[in-house]
């Protein structure tokens, strides 16, 4: 079972599209996969159409008040073939906050994954924007990490401080996470994009992905509609760009970074 968390400490830079995009991929692939909403905001929950506050949600994993739910029983089958959610729900908010310093919920998400190894082949995590015991668990529960950044100069900072983070709870984890930065929004009609591009490309070099995921109206509205990519033909553009990186990712390892050089 591949596991592969999709992060970044900045909202709005396709996390949640691609995680869902890749996931309705390879599930149109015959790939037994499994989405995970690790964000309170539960958008890809919401996008799906898996309300995780009346069926229960990562949330439950954790056991804050009584025991902690079975993970099977919080996993739901979609409309879409070989694709399923665990959900969110707004209560993960809090868990920082509940959980305080208590010992071992680090390592909560990998042993529900470790549970549900037979039944998938590939599982993505949709992290939320803020460093928190959520972030360390899809950290410690994944075996690569996809940073999208969307082209455009703010956002290089924004994954500075990311790959700052990610340094720290590498040294807590022990091991380095391989990673890929996933230039998206990209519109090559303005010089800002382009130029952000090339910039990811210099600083970066193979830890940024072949493929770039073009701003596409139509992946907006796929959304919107809340039907995944790979069922959304109008896609084209934006639908080949994520099944390049999809292929990508698949054939490449992923570049393990030491500190230093990331
Ligand atoms: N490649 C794209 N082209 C056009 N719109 C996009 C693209 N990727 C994401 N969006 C839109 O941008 C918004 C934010 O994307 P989202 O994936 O929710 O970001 P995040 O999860 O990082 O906050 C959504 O409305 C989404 O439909
Ligand atoms: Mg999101």
């Amino acid at each position: 079972m591949r596991v592969w968390a999709i992060s970044n400490q900045k909202g709005g830079v396709g996390k949640t599209t691609t995680a869902m995009s890749l996931g309705s991929l390879l599930a149109a692939e015959g790939k037994r996969t499994l989405l995970v909403d690790m964000d309170p905001h539960a958008s890809l929950s919401g996008y799906i159409g898996v309300e995780g506050g009346a069926h229960g949600s990562v949330y439950d994993l954790f056991g804050v008040s009584g025991n902690p739910l079975p993970v099977r029983t919080l996993v739901h089958a979609t409309q879409w073939g070989n694709l399923s959610v665990l959900p969110a729900s707004a209560a993960m908010i809090t868990l920082d906050r509940q959980l305080g310093t208590k010992p071992g919920m680090g390592l909560v998400l990998s042993q529900a994954l470790a549970e549900l190894a037979p039944d998938f082949d590939h599982v993505l995590l949709d992290c939320p924007p803020t460093l928190g015991v959520l972030m360390v668990n899809a950290l410690a529960a994944s075996d690569r990490l996809l940073v999208p950044t969307q082209t455009e100069a703010l956002a290089l900072a924004g994954l500075e401080r990311m790959l700052r983070s990610l340094s720290m709870i590498e040294r807590s984890r022990g091991k380095p996470m391989p990673r890929t930065i996933v230039p998206t929004l990209f519109d090559a009609r303005t010089h800002a994009s382009r130029a952000c591009l090339a910039q990811l490309r210099e600083q970066y070099g193979d830890v940024v992905s072949e493929a770039v995921i073009p701003t596409d109206t139509q992946i907006r509205e796929a959304s919107a509609a809340g039907v995944p990519l790979a069922s959304w033909p109008a896609a084209r553009r934006g639908g080949l760009a994520y099944r390049q990186l999809l292929a990508e990712l698949l054939a490449k390892p992923a570049t393990a970074v030491t500190d230093a050089a990331a």
